[in-house]
């Protein structure tokens, strides 16, 4: 066997993700070696509690609960504890002690990635975080390094297994929200508490991280617009499958080119209607993909698990070789430009299509008065289909009516304007939804 040197490396957390990294490590360490150039010696694993159940048979030895002195002298530390605190001061503690850090934690890199990023600059190590977005799917190093010499236009996005796993079986079952929710916490896929992820902070955090990286431009979490999908009904994805679309919690990012050639971005995590013929509507389950357009590369998809212990250790140890690469190489490794250093816009700003979904009195002159009010607002129609709710037997006029407008592209200000006048001309009982349209 090659007389390879040994890297020290400090495990952070044995949970999900931990101990099937600490496992895989133990299980592989000859294969990692050849793969890396170093003998990678998992030197302890800090946990909270030291009698806790793991996921694998891993040697009780290792643990402490003392992560500090473990991440002193180590070469590499990898960080999977979640949560911010106390993450950044141990990941700012292992920076300072001359490790690399390796981390999935995509709530601290999304409110502290440029206070991590800085102090690993300022000592020339490194910070991998291919698991921060998207579990096991290689979309960080793809975005960092493979298209470093591209410009992407839009990413977007299906970044959360455990919405498009509710959405899925709302479309594919006529399901409801509330049961599916229940049914994906009893399989494990959502957390008893679920806020995270249906009220898509868990997606806006991930969106920040990957338009960071697309656009060289350091995207705060507040810069987000973020809605989640608890307002989505079974009857919104009924309408939804009947226009020919289904609705995904998407993940948006787009670089915005004005008309005098300023460039800015938007960032945005909303349910969004996906024609069906997209291959993001084909993304099944907890799945993930990420659709990435390039002006160069044109259009990209990458598919796979987005979560689980074993799948998401994957990315974590591809990270590990890396760092240790890095290590017996010597150098400056994959670096990060946050030069461009675009503004991001709010979401009025957007520009994109949209379907309004109406309840309205089933009078004479009422869809020309909601014409009307479209046009006043700027807002073009595309399509509109009507459908008797409730009508008078002997007239067969009287009652309500569902209408569905499809609109033509239209900035997210003037339709927001134009759905509050809509809603108070006395000719719209209700207005059942307002969704984007994405992906065109
Ligand atoms: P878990 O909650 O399953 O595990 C967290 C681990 O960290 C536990 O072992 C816990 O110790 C330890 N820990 C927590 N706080 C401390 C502390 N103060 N001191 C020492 N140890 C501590 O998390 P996951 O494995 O699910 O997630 C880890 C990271 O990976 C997170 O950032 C998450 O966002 C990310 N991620 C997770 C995915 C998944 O599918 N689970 C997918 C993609 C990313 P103890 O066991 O003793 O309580
Ligand atoms: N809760 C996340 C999801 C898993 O459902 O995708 C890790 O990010």
């Amino acid at each position: 066997m090659t007389d390879y040197r040994t890297l020290r490396v400090a495990l952070l957390g044995a949970g999900a993700v931990g101990s099937q990294v600490a496992d895989l490590l133990l299980k592989h360490g000859d294969e990692l070696a050849d793969r890396a150039g170093a003998k990678l010696e998992l030197a302890g694993i800090a946990v909270r509690n030291l009698d806790g159940k793991r996921d694998a048979d891993l040697p009780r030895e290792l643990f402490t609960t003392d992560a500090e002195t473990l991440i002193v002298g180590s070469d590499i530390v990898i960080e999977l504890m979640g949560g911010i605190e106390p993450a950044r001061t141990q990941v700012l503690h292992a920076i300072a002690s001359g490790a690399d850090v390796v981390t999935a934690n995509k709530a601290l890199l999304a409110t502290h990635g440029s206070e991590v990023f800085e102090a690993a600059d300022q000592v020339g190590a490194e910070v991998y975080y291919e698991a921060a977005a998207a579990g096991a799917i290689p979309i960080i190093r793809p975005l960092r390094d493979s298209l470093a010499g591209d410009r992407v236009v839009r990413i977007m996005g299906i970044v959360n297994g455990t919405t498009n796993y509710i959405l899925d079986r709302m479309d594919t079952e006529g399901a409801d929200f509330a049961d599916v929710l229940a049914q994906a916490q009893a399989l494990g896929y959502a957390e008893a508490d679920p806020t995270a992820d249906v009220e898509g902070y868990d997606a806006a955090q991930k969106a920040a991280i990957l338009a960071s990286l697309a656009f060289h431009t350091t995207v705060p979490l507040d810069a987000v617009h973020r809605e989640g999908i608890t307002s989505v009904d079974a009857a919104m994805i009924e309408s939804a499958r009947h226009a020919g679309y289904v609705i995904k919690l998407l993940a948006v990012c787009e670089r915005l080119t004005a008309d005098d050639g300023s460039e800015s971005i938007s960032v945005r995590v909303y349910p969004a209607l996906v024609e069906r013929t997209h291959p993001l509507a084909s993304v099944h389950g907890a799945n993930n993909a990420v659709f990435v357009q390039a002006e160069a590369a044109g259009d990209l998809m990458f598919y796979g698990a987005g979560a689980g212990g074993v799948q998401t250790a994957s990315a974590v140890l591809g990270d590990v070789v890396s760092a240790a690469r890095r290590h017996i190489a010597g150098g400056v490794g994959v670096g990060e430009s946050t030069r461009a250093n675009l503004p991001a816009v709010p979401i009025g700003h957007v520009i994109t299509r949209y379907q309004i979904t109406l309840e309205v009195d089933d009078q004479p002159g009422v869809l020309a008065t909601v014409a009307g009010i479209l046009s006043e607002g700027r807002v073009s129609i595309a399509t509109v289909e009507q459908t008797v709710i409730e009508a008078d037997e002997n007239t067969q006029t009287g009652g309500s009516a569902r209408l569905v407008i499809g609109t033509h592209k239209a900035r997210e200000q003037d339709l927001s304007e134009t759905v509050e006048r809509l809603a108070a001309s006395g000719v719209v009982e209700r207005v059942v939804s307002v969704l984007r349209v994405e992906g065109n």
